[in-house]
């Protein structure tokens, strides 16, 4: 089930269009209407990645994450409640957790949010809690470090910049570019769900990480030295607002489960760059507007 807003593509999904196993319903998390038409397919799981998930554009204008990300979570826990639905996962992010100097968030780590986006989903897993310790229903946390892999938004740093590198263009980077965030390959965030499916227990919260800890000058840095091309494609513009300096997360707990990380973070870009090479048309679509002229006017150059 999917809104199809300006982040989603049926696109994306063409591989399993005629797959006896998938059905897609049209339709926002926020209606219960849509929601019990959806579980009317006959649904015993939900796994709730559904989301407004840009940073940049929850500063701009929060209203669509408070209605998606925490209205939507609650419609659904709804849903949870009077279908009796057997397995509830809400897909969460480590940036609940604030920012860290050092060391790692733990699953008992307090939240700290420090954006309408990571305020909003910590809203959610709050009321997920809520749901399980009030009603006893089968619910599910994770919290997971920064995804990127195929078929990603173009609006997202990698993404952003691997395109923008495509068009001659330059990436726009943050401050110095010295925030620290710990990467996942998508294809290893969907390992880890399915292991969290098969082996979790209802009521727990499982962190997803892979240790693989870079600075965003640093991811830059290799995406050009791949790319063959210079550090002057770089344009350093000011420092987001509330930026968090550093994400990282402890995966011990899902580790215990027998998950572990089965791509690099150098295997995950070189991937990543290729099919972003190989197919132009899905990104030139979705890729309305120029982003490098967006950043600048939303933050001005920096000196
Ligand atoms: N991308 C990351 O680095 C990352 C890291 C940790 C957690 N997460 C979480 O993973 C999930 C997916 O993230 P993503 O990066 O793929 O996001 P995305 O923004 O690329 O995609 C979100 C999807 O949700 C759909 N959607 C939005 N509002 C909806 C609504 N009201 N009803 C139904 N569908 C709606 C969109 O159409 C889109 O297909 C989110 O819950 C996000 O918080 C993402």
């Amino acid at each position: 089930m999917d809104k199809l807003t300006y982040a989603g593509n049926l696109e994306s999904l063409k591989e399993i269009e005629n797959d006896p196993n998938y059905k897609f319903v049209k339709g926002d998390i926020a209606s219960a209407k849509d929601v019990e038409r959806a579980i009317d397919e006959g649904v015993d799981k939900i796994i709730n990645y559904a989301a407004e998930t840009h940073v940049d554009r929850s500063i701009i204008s929060p209203d669509a994450f408070i209605k998606t990300d925490i209205f939507g979570t609650y419609t659904l826990l709804e849903a949870v409640k009077k279908y009796r639905v057997a397995q509830y996962i809400q897909i969460s992010t480590d940036e609940v957790f604030g920012s860290v100097k050092n060391g790692s968030f733990t699953e008992e780590s307090p939240f700290a949010p420090n954006s309408p986006y990571s305020a909003s989903k910590a809203g959610a897993d709050h009321l997920c809690r809520a749901y399980f310790k009030t009603y006893n229903l089968p619910i599910m946390v994770t919290h997971s470090c920064n995804v990127f892999g195929l078929n990603a938004h173009p609006e997202k740093m990698i993404p952003l910049f691997i395109t923008n590198l495509l068009e001659g263009k330059k990436v726009p980077l943050y401050g110095q570019g010295q925030q620290v965030r710990e990467w996942i390959f998508a294809q290893d965030h969907c390992a880890a769900i399915e292991t969290i499916i098969e082996k979790g227990q209802s009521g727990e919260v499982y962190n997803i990480g892979t240790g693989f800890e870079k600075t965003n000058l640093e991811t830059t840095k290799f995406i050009l030295q791949e790319m063959r091309l210079g550090e002057d494609k770089i344009e350093y513009i000011k420092d987001r607002l509330g930026h968090d300096w550093r994400y990282a997360i402890n995966s011990q707990k899902l580790r215990g489960l027998g998950w572990q990380p089965g791509v690099s973070w150098e295997e995950g870009l070189r991937r990543t760059i290729k099919w972003y090479q190989e197919n132009e048309t899905w990104w030139k679509c979705i890729k309305s507007g120029d982003y490098l002229e967006y950043y600048r006017n939303q933050y001005g150059k920096k000196n």
